[in-house]
């Protein structure tokens, strides 16, 4: 079974106390939060207060993935509430200096590709990254469809983290329900990042427990 780590993108900002209880009491295993700078990606999100508003009402370990323009200039100001601490590879900061900076600030390491990037391009820093995460679609916006490429771009890295003999994690993001999660599932994912499926469904409660079981 994946994990699940629902992104709040698409939730009402007003009521993040209550969908993060629910979220805390059906089990989900990690929070996403998507930091967007409006020069990564054309959209732009929440940053440092909204996360310690969350960080001061929840329990949940939270997976922050930072859609941001050098990132190496603000991981000191996300690291204090992240458990893991995500970055682009194409989002122009040194990749092992940024990967060491997440390390020494006490949390794990997740290194992102956008679909267009050869999963075979960051090879070489597996072995510093706790988890990987492949993008299933264009970072930037929720509520896109599925690009079915993911699913090779996960076995690659799936067999490759084998072949070197690591435990790095496999994440995924974009479109994400559960036909699409059973797919990369079976591909090698270990957590799916979830965001319209349960946003949009009338109870999500019951859509979250649903998805845990499926
Ligand atoms: C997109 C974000 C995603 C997004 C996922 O750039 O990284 O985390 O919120 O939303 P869905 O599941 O709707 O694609
Ligand atoms: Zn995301």
């Amino acid at each position: 079974m994946a994990k699940l780590s629902p992104s709040i993108l698409g939730c009402d900002y007003l009521r993040l106390e209550d969908t993060t209880k629910i979220l805390e009491s059906v089990g989900t295993d990690m929070l996403h939060l998507d930091v967007m700078d409006g020069q990564f990606v054309p959209n732009m999100s929440f940053g440092v207060p909204v996360i310690d508003s969350i960080k001061k009402h929840t329990s949940i370990p939270l997976d922050i993935h930072l859609m941001i323009d050098r990132p190496l200039r603000y991981i000191e100001d996300f690291a204090p509430y992240a458990d893991w601490l995500g970055f682009h590879f194409e989002a122009g900061s040194d990749v092992d200096q940024t990967l060491d900076v997440i390390k020494n600030a006490g949390c794990k390491t997740c290194l992102t590709i956008k679909p267009k990037t050869a999963p075979e391009e960051i090879f070489k820093y597996l072995p510093k990254c706790d988890m990987v995460l492949v993008m299933s679609v264009e970072p930037g916006f929720g509520g896109q469809g599925f690009m079915p490429e993911a699913v090779e771009r996960i076995k690659t890295l799936k067999a490759e983290i084998i072949r070197q003999g690591l435990e790095t994690l496999i994440e995924v993001d974009g479109g994400i329900n559960n036909t699409t999660g059973k797919l990369c599932v079976e591909a090698g994912a270990d957590v799916l990042v979830v965001g319209s499926f349960l946003f949009k469904a009338e109870d999500l409660a019951k859509q979250a427990k649903e998805f845990l079981e499926m």
